[in-house]
């Protein structure tokens, strides 16, 4: 790495036009210091997203969530609001809860303060005299949560548009998929050993597909040529459109074992899988029968916490056959992760050289070239 690994001069061959351009350099997948700086000039900026409505159904149902390194509460209120909180206690700054569950208030395990759903302090037992003067001062501190078609983001920067805006043409690109009627049904994680921008380009790399998944997503048929088309958008996403026969939640040998199609879709959905890929590490599939997300959480350079979502209709959970159909999808999901991991992984260890060799992409990967070069555009200057 040179001096100033964020210096433009470093990064002029990511910028030429897809054939000829390589990729990002291999210190912006290994390095601590870029690491840091992504997490205040893309996560810290940007919206993330935090999961969907489904997966807080009653008041008091919340998670813990770590985003751009700040540990969060989501948490619906009694007024069924949902919010986000910084995981820290008002008192002397504990962490108030982990993993997920359903309470009537939160209270910390330290000194036993209470705040209630919509984060007001209720308690101080033993010291009430001491913090009341001050008590509606310090309740917990809440950071923008914003829900756009029944799928939560949250943001940390003020200044930042609303999410609607922010993501342009996407609620009508999705509108046939019902989103705001989707059942997440499923959440499984993976501790991927590799940089969370190699899983967000091997999604949106259609040339591994034969290599890495040949006895499982190579054997869907795909028609016409074109693996993958890249779809222009107008938001904070990048995306595209695979068209081929059946489901593309289920492998092909499960195809028998599809649930009814979603009834809204239109047009080319009708056929095929749209794959709108949010910036910064959200990766949508919207098959013509089920929705399926992946959400990246960067660890650490070389770590990243990869969660697959699994989203149904109400209409198709609520059928009988519903729990025998089910893990047919959930398969595809348990086959093909671990096949992209295992490929991202060993990316990984071959990126973490002492010296740059440039790389090379072609004109199958121009949906990883858009996506290199918006991650410079956030993390470069001059
Ligand atoms: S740190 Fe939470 S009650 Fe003391
Ligand atoms: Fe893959």
């Amino acid at each position: 790495m040179q001096n100033d690994p964020f210096a433009a001069s470093h990064f002029a061959k990511v910028r030429l036009p897809p054939q000829d351009a390589e990729p990002l350099p291999h210190w912006a997948y290994t390095s601590q210091s870029w690491f840091e700086r992504e997490r205040e000039r893309i996560f810290a900026r940007s919206w993330n997203y935090l999961g969907h409505v489904s997966q807080l159904p009653k008041a008091g149902d919340y998670f813990t969530v770590e985003v751009a390194g700040i540990p969060l509460i989501v948490v619906k209120g009694q007024d069924d609001g949902i919010r986000a909180f910084f995981n820290s206690c008002r008192h002397r700054g504990t962490k108030l809860l982990s993993g997920e569950g359903q309470t009537r208030l939160i209270r910390c395990p330290y000194h036993a303060w209470a705040y209630d759903l919509s984060g007001a302090l209720q308690a101080a037992p033993l010291v009430e005299e001491d913090v009341a003067a001050r008590k509606s001062e310090l309740g917990l501190h809440a950071t923008r949560l914003e829900i756009l078609d029944g799928f939560m983001f949250v943001a940390f920067d003020a200044a930042l548009p609303s999410v609607a805006e922010t993501m342009g043409s996407l609620s009508e690109e999705w509108r046939g998929y019902d989103t705001a009627n989707l059942v997440c049904t499923r959440r499984r994680k993976w501790d991927v050993k590799a940089n969370w921008k190699l899983w967000y380009e091997n999604y949106n790399d259609s040339l591994h597909v034969p290599f890495v998944h040949p006895g499982s997503l190579a054997k869907q048929k795909v028609t016409g040529r074109q693996r993958a088309s890249q779809v222009e958008t107008d938001g904070a996403y990048i995306a595209h459109f695979t068209m081929h026969n059946g489901s593309r939640g289920l492998i092909e040998d499960d195809q028998k074992h599809a649930l009814p199609r979603f009834p809204d879709l239109s047009g080319r959905y009708v056929e095929g899988t749209y794959y709108p890929c949010l910036l910064p590490a959200t990766l949508f599939g919207m098959t013509i029968d089920c929705v399926w997300v992946f959400e990246l959480y960067p660890v650490a350079p070389d770590r990243t916490t990869l969660v697959a979502s699994s989203f149904f209709s109400r209409e198709q959970v609520a059928r009988s056959d519903f729990a025998q159909k089910a893990p047919y999808y959930y398969r595809r999901t348990d086959t093909i992760v671990p096949e992209d991991n295992a490929a991202v992984e060993r990316q990984q260890e071959g990126l973490c050289l002492p010296v740059g060799l440039s790389g090379k992409f072609t004109h199958m990967e121009t949906l990883c070239h858009a996506f290199d070069n918006w991650v410079l555009d956030q993390m470069v200057t001059g």
